[in-house]
């Protein structure tokens, strides 16, 4: 479950295009996420969907006049605007777009928009051809130019049969563009190092140790960072995760690659969180040529790996000035003493500790359950969430301690 959107007032506005349909749908995962939505339509979206549909689906009673005589003491022009974090205009047909390009104020969604000071979201949906005409984008600049976010409409087959720009853009880059405005920038000007994913320890050149980590953690976090505002350099060892956008990636392979980036990037960083699941031991030897098959017993000789993060503790403790140290803890037993253990060993400000036991959560799924154990002895217990969520809430703790 995320909480990202809990009690964010989105006013939608829904302009007459076929793409009408899932903004209905749209309004149910809004809700779903806990936003707060209110519909208000054009005269022409009333043809596509009915006003009654948006009212069952956001719970709210939905606007279409401007006029309306049991309005007139709400002045629903400027106060629907006035009243919420955000506007999404979805979809915005061509017609709808002219008229803010304009400044008209000839119906209630369009009065509303101009009279709002709040973030606007504007996703274009309409015929290839229509959204492709000079006068489209050259309204769609002009929509830019007034510090409105247009998101670009997908590409392929089209309710008309043609083919081209012009389908509404997909739900999750708008909830991700949603998130985006709602979310405030208050990481803004630090600089946020993750490492993140397992590493990869050869044996051989075919062989290698390693752990079921898949960097998800790690990612989520880098990813909030920046959505919030920092700078991130996000270590990562091996994996096939997209690496978010805006994010420096440094790929590793081993805990020495990985302790040779940290080291280097590491004195410039104002945060640092240790996500990686670290490889704790390499073998002692690595063949250059793949190990033959032969004797019935064999058994490999391994070397410790550096501890990066107990490196970086010990370095804390005599240093002027260092970055905050947030550390994570896998554990299967005893994981509020084990996570205190770590947390006083590496001379930590805060750590993470999995609980995992759990099959529900931590390694290689989307959940996680995460206690949150600070230098100053709190404990906060999170419920089961999503990697996103529990990111923004150790974010939220590493910005109480900054
Ligand atoms: O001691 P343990 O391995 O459980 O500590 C886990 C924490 O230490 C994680 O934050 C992990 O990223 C970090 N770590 C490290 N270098 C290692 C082993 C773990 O930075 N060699």
């Amino acid at each position: 479950m995320s909480f990202l959107l809990t009690d964010k007032r989105i006013l939608l506005g829904v302009s007459g295009g076929i793409a009408a349909y899932k903004a209905a749908d749209w309004t149910r995962r809004l809700r779903k996420e806990g936003a707060v939505v209110t519909v208000m339509m054009t005269r022409a979206a009333q043809n596509f969907v009915t006003p009654l549909t948006f009212a069952a689906l956001s719970g709210n009673r939905v606007h279409t006049a401007m006029f309306a005589p049991e309005d007139a003491e709400a002045m629903p022009h400027i106060n629907l605007g006035r009243n919420c974090d955000m506007i999404l205009l979805a979809p915005a047909t061509a017609n709808t777009i002219a008229r803010l390009a304009q400044g008209l104020a000839d119906d209630l969604t369009s009065a509303v928009i101009l009279a709002a000071q709040a973030k606007v979201l504007v996703c274009p949906a309409m015929n290839s051809a229509m959204y492709q005409h000079p006068a489209t984008q050259a309204n769609l600049a002009r929509l830019k130019e007034f510090g409105y976010t247009v998101i670009d409409p997908a590409c392929g087959e089209l309710a008309c049969g043609d083919q081209g720009p012009g389908r509404l853009a997909d739900w999750e880059i708008v909830r991700q563009e949603i998130i985006a405005v709602l979310t405030p920038q208050d990481l803004r000007g630090q600089k946020v190092l993750v490492t993140a994913g397992p590493t990869w320890e050869p044996l051989d050149p075919v062989r290698l140790l390693t752990n079921r980590s898949s960097g998800k953690m790690g990612y989520a976090l880098a990813a909030a960072a920046r959505r919030r505002g920092a700078q991130v350099v996000l270590v990562s060892g091996p994996g096939s995760i997209t690496p978010p956008a805006g994010v420096e990636v440094l790929p590793v392979v081993s805990a020495q690659e990985m302790h040779a980036a940290v080291s280097q990037r590491g004195p410039e960083m104002d945060v640092m969180i240790m996500a990686a699941a670290v490889s704790d031991y390499r073998p002692a030897r690595y063949e250059a040529r793949k190990i033959k098959k032969g004797t019935p017993d064999a058994a490999l000789a391994l070397a410790a790996n550096p501890d990066i993060l107990r490196e970086l503790g010990e370095r804390k403790k005599t240093a002027r000035c260092f970055p905050l140290l947030v550390g994570f803890a896998a554990e299967s037993n005893d994981h509020l003493e084990e996570g205190r253990r770590k947390l006083a060993a590496k001379n930590l400000d805060l750590i993470a500790i999995n609980d995992i036991s759990a099959e529900d959560a931590g390694f290689a799924v989307d959940n996680n359950r995460v206690t949150l154990l600070d230098r100053n002895g709190a404990v906060e217990e999170l419920p089961l969430l999503t990697k996103e969520e529990v990111a923004h809430r150790i974010l939220n703790t590493i910005l109480r301690l900054i």
